[in-house]
């Protein structure tokens, strides 16, 4: 069983970061997204994973590298452009052989592993098998109707009419059966060969195409609210570990991770919370639900509910809550004391300010 985990796309939706840094690695919880997804496939025994990458080639492969981090080995398949899910599939051809495999979006995270889908699958028999989550609006994903026995009837993408609550999620198996349906659909509306087309031509020929249900914590990160609200769920799982220089007037209060070589003066950090490697905390407040990346320098600062990248400088500025803040963002008071806002922002950012 090979894995191939989609790590391409356009990552509009997630602007200003997807200008410099692909989405799949924006860190949640202290790690990208990415990292999460390849931990969760050698969790469940995945050796060999294609990961398919598009503009962003390089950074993915510096962060990734051979995959022997992660206990697998992983070979690259460039995408020229995003054409879609089910074209990754086809440019992916040779490296999958014949063999079944699990394709995993590179942006969605399944905190509960993929254990039990998997087991189901080897042992069911099923030319494909779909994860789906029961969701409160269906009509923003790709929507599944199963008959009694959780076999896949139809699948619609986006419909302005759902027939049923069952969004499908970013992890889909299948057996080389695929092949044969990527090769058979035409792009959609909107100009990709999208995969519930593909999985849909299987269905209409009569293939047994299977659903399970996912009960555990699914996240696709495709926002900015998505990414917040993912960490925060993440943190929740972690265990406090002290690798850093804490002083004896400080408090970590709370499940609080700090790397090697951070170093927290003075301050109060409530749980849960990632204080990165080598990033210094001075007269600050950080947490709870709060990711500081590494070779920060937060003084007179005070941060909730939040994501800071790796470089990134607060002086001074309190009430910072619901915030991602980029790699070497720098925010500070107006040096001359004068109420304004003083703004130096990059395209598609977005902020918000009291009334
Ligand atoms: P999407 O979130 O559906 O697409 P996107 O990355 O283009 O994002 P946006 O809609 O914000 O512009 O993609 C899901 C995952 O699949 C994500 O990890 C990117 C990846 N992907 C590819 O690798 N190749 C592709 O052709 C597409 C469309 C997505």
């Amino acid at each position: 069983m090979k894995a191939l985990v989609l790590a391409g796309g356009a990552g509009t939706r997630l602007r200003p970061f997807s200008h410099s840094t692909p989405k799949q690695l924006v860190p949640v919880a202290g790690k990208p997204v990415l990292f999460h997804v390849l931990e969760t496939l050698a969790r469940a025994g995945i050796t060999e994973t294609g990961v398919v990458v598009g503009g962003a080639a390089e950074q993915v492969r510096a962060a990734v590298g051979d995959g022997s981090r992660f206990g697998m080995d992983v070979s690259y398949l460039p995408q020229d452009a995003p054409r879609g899910l089910a074209h990754a599939v086809l440019i992916a051809r040779a490296f999958l052989a014949d063999d079944d495999f699990v394709m995993f979006l590179g942006d969605n995270i399944f905190a509960d592993g993929i254990e039990e889908p998997l087991d189901r699958f080897r042992t069911g028999g099923a030319a494909a098998q779909l994860v789906v989550r029961k969701v409160a609006d269906p009509s923003q994903c790709g929507v599944a109707e199963i008959d009694a026995e959780g076999r896949v009837t139809a699948l619609q993408e986006k419909p302005e009419r759902p027939r049923s609550d069952l969004a499908v999620t970013g992890v889909y198996f299948f057996t080389p059966r695929i092949h044969e349906a990527v090769r058979g659909i035409e792009p959609s509306r909107r100009g990709e060969l999208e995969i519930t087309d593909a999985v849909q031509w299987l269905v209409s020929r009569g293939a047994d195409v299977r659903a399970h249900l996912c009960s555990g914590y699914w996240a696709d990160t495709g926002t900015l609210g998505d990414l917040l609200e993912c960490n925060k769920v993440l943190l929740e799982g972690i265990s406090p570990d002290n690798r850093g220089t804490v002083d004896a007037a400080s408090v970590l209060s709370g499940p609080v991770v700090v790397a090697a070589g951070a170093r927290v003066t003075r301050s109060l950090i409530t749980g849960p919370a990632v204080i990165g490697a080598r990033t210094v905390v001075e007269d600050s407040d950080i947490g709870p639900f709060t990711s500081i990346g590494e070779g920060c320098r937060l003084q007179g600062a005070g941060v909730e509910n939040s994501i800071l990248l790796d470089q990134v400088s607060v002086q001074g500025v309190r009430r910072i809550s619901g915030s991602i803040i980029g790699r070497a963002g720098d925010v500070r008071q107006t040096p001359d004391g004068s109420a304004v806002h003083r703004l130096l922002v990059g395209d598609d950012s977005r902020i918000d300010v009291p009334a």
